[in-house]
């Protein structure tokens, strides 16, 4: 089945569909987070209580997440990232990794299929993970994906796929490293925001709601570094059985937590600007210092406000050039997985 869900013709619709598009534009008077995550987890304990196989239970979750994504769309929340595959499940059994490398290679493949829709809609899809762990033909078609719809704007599909956060998070460190090491930017340079710019996330914003289902209360390593100021949904229901109604609830616990959130987030914001300004202020300083030892005290002095400034305008251009290079890395590293043979 598709990724995409389309419209149903106005003369088609029932009752309560008619009823569902009341709500969500009740729903839309409030605030409407723009982007939400899922950690979409139940799908084995669906399949046993139904008595079928773990994969038709897994099936069942893709269903529930083209049908998540159509909602969504309709509550014009124009993000969604999902926890489809993590690091930590190439620890099951081998059969049931098997299935849902096949589930993925089918549905990827799918991916490919639907370019006329997903370009109609004007999706950006990213799959975020290490990529490297999958099997070849996964890594391709994925690549084609993410090359195909990577100027789309419209709305945003983040697939985790072989991830983790914290695999995330020391990849981000290791390119930092590297930046520092092939002398792009300087240690003084590495910041939360940088570290934040360098994440596989980096050209979103961070979630604003983040839903788990089947009742379980961790984050399981996903979006850990992401999540700090996000409302945070625990449903009981299991994700095969997620519905619009369990959306809007979600949603519902959103709007009530949306200031107190938003608020914090701010303040957040101000304190890292301030210590970003503190850095460049230092290493004025530590500059000025090492100046001619001649200068007077006070001729020294008079000229911090424009050092500071030069080190603020020095930074911004070596990370927007760091920042630059890792882009075309990763670019490239995805022009090589469509170009690789078996
Ligand atoms: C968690 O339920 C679900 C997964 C590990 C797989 C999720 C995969 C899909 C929904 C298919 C999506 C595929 C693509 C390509 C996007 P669980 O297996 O942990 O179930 P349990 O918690 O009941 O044991
Ligand atoms: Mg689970």
């Amino acid at each position: 089945m598709s990724w995409i869900r389309e419209e149903t013709p106005p003369d088609e619709n029932t009752w309560s569909e008619r009823f569902r598009k009341f709500c969500a534009d009740v729903l839309k008077t409030g605030p409407i987070p723009k982007h939400v995550a899922f950690i979409m987890d139940g799908n084995r304990r669906f399949a046993r209580k139904k008595g079928m196989d773990r994969t038709e239970g897994h099936l069942m979750g893709f269903e529930k997440l083209a049908e998540t994504l159509k909602w969504c769309r309709d509550l014009g929340i124009n993000e969604v990232t999902v926890y489809a595959f993590s690091i930590e499940n190439f620890k099951r059994s081998k059969e049931e990794v098997e299935s849902l490398m096949e589930i993925a290679r089918q549905k990827f493949a799918r991916l490919l299929e639907e370019k006329e829709a997903i370009m109609k809609h004007g999706v950006c899809i990213r799959v975020l993970g290490n990529l490297t762990l999958l099997p070849l033909d996964i890594q391709r078609s994925i690549a084609e994906a993410m090359r195909m719809s990577k100027d789309n704007d419209k709305a945003f599909l983040n697939v985790c796929f072989a991830y983790t956060s914290r695999h995330e998070i020391s990849n981000a460190v290791e390119e930092m490293a590297e930046g520092v090491e092939k002398g792009l930017i300087r240690p003084s340079d590495i910041s939360e925001s940088l570290l934040d710019r360098c994440l596989y996330t980096s050209h979103s914003p961070d979630p604003h709601l983040l839903v788990r289902t089947s009742g379980e209360v961790r984050l399981s390593d996903f979006l850990l570094w992401q999540s700090s100021f996000s409302v945070l949904s625990f449903m009981e229901v299991l994700w095969p059985e997620f519905s619009f109604w369990h959306l809007c609830a979600a949603v519902l616990h959103y709007q009530k937590n949306h200031q107190a959130i938003m608020r914090a987030r701010d303040q957040h914001n101000q304190e890292r600007e301030q210590a970003l300004r503190q850095a460049d202020y230092d290493s004025a300083v530590a500059e000025l210092q090492q100046e001619d030892p001649d200068k007077t005290d006070q001729s020294k002095w008079a000229s911090l406000p424009t050092l500071v400034r030069k080190q603020e305008t020095e930074r911004d251009q070596r990370v927007r050039e760091f920042l630059q290079h890792l882009d075309r890395k990763r670019a490239k590293f995805l022009d090589s997985l469509v170009q690789k043979t078996e």
